[in-house]
């Protein structure tokens, strides 16, 4: 029976249920598919304290990765397909991401297989899909389909319903908010992008324009506008605090404290003010936005 590996990483469950939404056809189609945790050996909260979660910020923009538990590869040797499941944090891939891509073992594995990424994110996923491609080139895996699922309300209101998950624990919406996350209907219907990879699994090329032509990506330029400029201050940001120390450390607390009002200002005051500039300049960015398009979504 041929097989898929799944792997997944997911604190919620929300990209777990996204991956098995998407594998559904494969199993259908008489697929062995098996799933793969991707487990750091000392693991993150969910939910988190506010403290934690900052203190993840330095480590995930740069790339360091934490140490996860290695699974079993020598039961799938040889599957008609990878797929990936995985959040962005901070910009950039959850810091257990970069650990398994830096994992020599992984690496080695990946190399030459078909591979699929699956993101479930709240909407700033362009930089960190960009450092996973950078890890899939490396290893030498063919990498041909992204799929990104993302929360489909305004900037803000995803800002307030997310913290309310990840800090508070709290999915369901209230009166003026509504639930956070990917929406239960996206999730459900994922299982299209499923029956996309089973018809197009011998012709890999055609992978990434079949699943556009189904929306895998949305891709949003004004919030791709400043995610990039966030994605370069968050750089600088991260430089800074790893100065004073690694994960957990005393010494960085009062500059990852000054990180997270800066992050607040910035989310409500500033990035208003970088959309406007968006909006006005847009007639000068449309060349470059539709390349952009070329190349993030239909990865040419
Ligand atoms: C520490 C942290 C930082 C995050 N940063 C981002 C981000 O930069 N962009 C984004 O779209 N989502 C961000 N998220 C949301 C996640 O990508 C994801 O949607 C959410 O954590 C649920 O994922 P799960 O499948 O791990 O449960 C962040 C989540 C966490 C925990």
């Amino acid at each position: 029976m041929a097989q898929i590996v799944a792997f997944h990483y997911s604190q919620t469950g929300q990209g777990l249920e996204i991956l098995r939404n998407v594998c559904c056809p494969f199993s259908e189609a008489g697929y062995e598919v098996v799933y793969k945790p991707i487990t750091p050996v000392v693991p993150y909260p969910f939910p988190w304290t506010s403290e934690a979660f900052f203190d993840a910020f330095p480590e995930s923009r740069q790339g360091i990765g934490c140490e996860v538990i290695v699974p079993s590869l020598s039961d799938v040797p040889d599957p008609a397909m990878v797929l990936i499941v995985w959040p962005a944090w901070f910009l950039s891939p959850a810091i257990p991401l970069h650990g398994f891509f830096q994992n020599e073992t992984v690496c080695e594995y990946l190399r030459n297989k078909t591979v699929v990424t699956v993101c479930g994110c709240r909407n700033m996923w362009v930089k960190a899909q960009e450092k996973l491609n950078e890890y899939l080139s490396a290893c030498g895996a063919n990498h041909r389909g992204t799929i990104i699922l993302q929360d489909r309300h305004h900037n803000l209101v995803s800002v307030v319903t997310i913290i309310r998950w990840l800090i508070g624990g709290k999915q369901d919406g209230t009166r003026l908010f509504p639930d956070a996350g990917v929406s239960y209907k996206d999730i459900r219907n994922s299982s299209i992008f499923g029956y996309i990879l089973v018809k197009e699994i011998l012709t890999p090329e055609r992978i990434q324009p079949e699943l556009m032509k189904v929306e895998a990506i949305r891709y949003k330029p004004n919030i791709v506008f400043v995610e990039k400029v966030g994605h370069k201050i968050f750089g600088l940001w991260s430089k800074w605090i790893l100065k004073r120390g690694g994960p957990g450390s005393e010494r960085r607390k009062f500059r990852l404290i000054l990180f997270k009002y800066y992050l607040f200002s910035v989310l409500f005051l500033v990035s208003p003010i970088g959309l406007l500039v968006f909006y006005l300049s847009y007639p000068l960015r449309i060349k470059g936005i539709r390349k952009e398009i070329q190349k993030r979504c239909y990865m040419k």
